[in-house]
């Protein structure tokens, strides 16, 4: 799980993923992303291309939004860029500089507006008119100005923290130092540093006759040149600003952002002069369209349009979604493409029994990148395009990570290829495989009779954000596994006793098995949120777990009503709809936020009473291990933080959406179903069974307008 993921590997999409693929490819995803981001960030070194790079995210997010519950602590998606480098000095943003949502296609844009639409409840003949500005492909900044002077200016970082490069920014001359006319005391105005191809190219030939190193591109370059210690340096480097937002200010800017822009206007900052207002999702695409055509005559580096909802009321309404305001989205161009030829297809076995078939392509560079491997996803994938082996085909990449096959190009088939047939068993133990009903994949039967799927799910058991013993990676398990000495999980404790094997095998002494071995032990004790994660239940992530640690505190409580939920599942297998329905402790399992009753199916599942292997694998582990309790979280600065909140009945001022995100945004916890343990229900207009049942059980039910006193407006 720590190996270090290539650009080659083939990846199961989106939508046929397991939930435990998708909490292991979230994992691998927070380690590259972040990997990537220390490599551009800190070392100006970037390994991946922007498109590349990209897609990494978009996959990352593609994932989160399907399984919401998983989204990670350390996910990227809560977090910009990579924290300073050292060398200056560090600048804490007093306003997050956050990153924008990716929109790759027409769609994504038609829905990007649509959502917003939604959220505010807009009548079908209000427009949303939004600002398209060309996204520049160069390092974005903050500058502060206290009293209309130029007073400290810094880079993102992580967004939250950047370095201080006051001194170099001032040597910038698109940087005005004082600010005429009217502006607010404090006023920090954000945009993008970068440099023009005409100026890129005469910096590299002038290092390359100097015999210094070039820049591979003028992002690096302008990031390279911002970043000099010696600012002597960046004056003597063509750096150019273009303004396009705010951080703190202390007075009213404007009404829209467009307005906004003329006011960085009349204070000397360039704003770009290809910014349009659009009133709709299709204006918005006619300018991407144009801004593409224009895209190499403009003089620098652009890697797509940016729309930013026009009025700042709705944009105040709109907020923010972890790491991206919902009010605005870049909008990509498209992903690059090459041809190739199909040598051969293959099929990986994932942890969940998967079957993913893989094409084995003859090397191809895809937008500087070199693709030998391209997923074809899945049985319907290979049989809608016809892919067979031989075949010339189009690979892109962009969009997502795992290079694709997009299309056969059927005048270039070879005579005698015929068509693929898809595996009815698996290729790795022989087991029947099978592809249930409504579903994409075909799955190996094997269960822990299969070798990859036994393995694998040790694998996931010593994972990162499961076990994650110190010197026992994917490859250790790997050879242990295949030499017997670990069967199950709990084995993995009792390697003690096979100390003796271990010191003679190959890379491994004295000192290193000693260390495992003490690694292993400090492992003894865990947090019972890791270790219902390391059990690896489908659909069960690291957040669920961690809501269901948190719910039941202790493995005892958490067992108990995991095995009585199961009961009362087994009982009425099919009849109940409705988790109350089915009993008190499974509706109590689906009353925690997020849980749906597909997760407490699985949940139930594993404690199902025939799954004798599940029991004796946990007996086993409640035997060598203690699981710590845990600890519901400490209210935080908000009247509603950790309190649970029930919305029911139409709202007048904001839709469910709104009001579920703010009270999100404030701490409290927002459940579907009233029950002893809500704190609050907040009814609006023609409320029904749920207000009467917050009375029956003595709940307190506020009024819109109540609630909106209660969290400060
Ligand atoms: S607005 C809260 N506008 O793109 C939104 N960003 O992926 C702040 N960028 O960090 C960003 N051109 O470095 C905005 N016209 C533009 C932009 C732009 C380039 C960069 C910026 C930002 C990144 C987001």
């Amino acid at each position: 799980m720590t190996d270090a993921p290539t650009r080659n590997e083939t990846a199961i999409p989106v939508e046929a993923l397991s939930s435990i693929e998708a909490a292991e490819e979230l994992a691998r995803l927070a380690d590259e992303i972040a990997r990537h981001d220390r490599l551009y960030y800190q070392q100006d070194a970037p390994a991946i291309s922007d498109a590349e790079y990209d897609a990494l995210r978009r996959r990352n997010e593609e994932i989160e939004a399907r399984f919401p519950h998983m989204v990670r602590e350390d996910s990227p998606s809560k977090r910009v860029g990579a924290a300073p480098a050292s060398g200056f000095g560090k600048v804490r943003h007093a306003v997050p500089m956050l990153s924008l949502g990716n929109a790759f296609g027409d769609d994504d844009v038609r829905e990007f507006f649509a959502r917003i639409r939604r959220f505010l409840n807009l009548p079908a003949d209000q427009p949303v008119t939004v600002v398209g500005e060309p996204k520049i492909d160069g390092l974005s900044i903050t500058l502060r100005y206290e009293k209309g002077r130029f007073a400290l200016g810094a880079t993102r970082g992580d967004g939250r923290e950047g370095e201080n490069v006051t001194e170099n920014l001032r040597t910038i001359r698109d940087i005005p130092h004082t600010l005429p006319g009217s502006v607010p005391d404090v006023l920090e105005v954000r945009g993008e540093v970068y440099m023009s191809h005409a100026d890129f190219a005469k910096l590299n030939e002038a290092r390359e006759a100097a015999g210094e190193a070039i820049f591979a591109n003028p992002r690096n370059a302008a990031a390279g040149s911002l970043r000099q210690l010696d600012p002597s340096i960046t004056e003597k480097r063509p750096l150019r600003f273009f303004g396009y937002s705010w951080g703190e200010a202390s007075g009213r800017l404007a009404d829209t952002h467009w307005d906004f822009l003329q006011r960085l206007k009349s204070w000397g900052f360039r704003v770009n002069p290809e910014v349009r207002r659009c009133d709709s999702a299709e204006d918005a695409l006619a300018l991407h369209r144009d801004i593409g055509e224009k895209r190499a005559l403009l003089g620098y580096d652009i890697d797509g349009v940016v729309y930013k909802v026009d009025r700042l009321d709705w944009q105040e309404r709109l907020g923010f979604v972890s790491r991206a305001p919902r009010w605005a989205i870049a909008h990509k161009f498209p992903a690059e493409q090459a041809q190739t030829v199909v040598r051969g297809i293959e099929i990986q076995v994932g942890r969940t029994g998967a079957l993913t078939p893989v094409a084995r392509l003859e090397p191809v560079t895809v937008g500087g990148v070199v693709v030998s491997n391209a997923t074809l996803h899945n049985e319907d994938y290979i049989r809608d395009k016809d892919i067979r082996v031989g075949d010339t085909v189009t690979v892109q990449r962009a969009g997502d990570v795992i290079p694709q096959v997009v299309a056969v190009i059927a005048e270039k088939r070879p005579d005698g290829a015929s068509a693929y047939g898809f595996p009815d068993h698996c290729p790795r133990c022989g087991s029947l495989a099978v592809r249930e009903a409504g579903e994409a994949v075909v799955r190996c039967t094997g269960g822990l009779v299969c070798p990859a799927q036994k393995l694998e799910r040790l694998k996931h058991f010593v994972g990162r954000q499961a076990f994650d013993i110190e010197g026992l990676g994917g490859k250790h398990i790997e050879s242990f596994h295949a030499d017997g000495l670990i069967d199950g999980p709990g084995d993995i404790f009792r390697l003690k006793d096979h100390a003796g094997d271990i010191r003679e095998r190959e890379g491994w002494g004295e000192k290193s098995v000693e260390k495992l071995l003490s690694a292993i032990e400090e492992r003894r004790s865990i947090g019972l949120d890791r270790f219902i994660y390391a059990l690896g239940i489908r659909q069960v992530g690291e957040s669920t777990a961690r809501l269901l640690a948190r719910s039941y505190g202790s493995l005892a409580a958490w067992r108990e009503a995991m095995e009585r939920a199961s009961a009362e599942r087994h009982a009425n297998a099919e009849e109940a709809k409705k988790p109350e329905a089915v009993g008190e402790a499974y509706a109590e399992l689906c009353n925690i936020h997020t849980i749906g009753m597909a997760v407490a199916d699985e949940l139930a599942g594993f404690f199902d009473r025939d799954n004798v292997e599940n029991r004796k694998v946990l007996d086993d582990l409640a035997h060598e291990l203690e699981i710590e309790d845990v600890a519901a979280p400490a209210a935080a600065d908000s009247p509603v933080a950790g309190k649970t909140v029930v919305f029911t009945g139409s709202l007048e001022t904001m839709t469910r959406q709104e009001a579920k995100a703010k009270a999100e945004a404030m701490g409290a916890k927002v459940a579907g179903s009233v029950s002893k343990k809500t704190d609050y229900v907040v009814v609006g207009a023609d409320a029904g069974s749920k207000a009467k049942k917050a009375a029956e059980l003595g709940v307190a039910t506020l009024t819109e307008a109540e609630w909106r006193a209660l969290i400060g407006g």
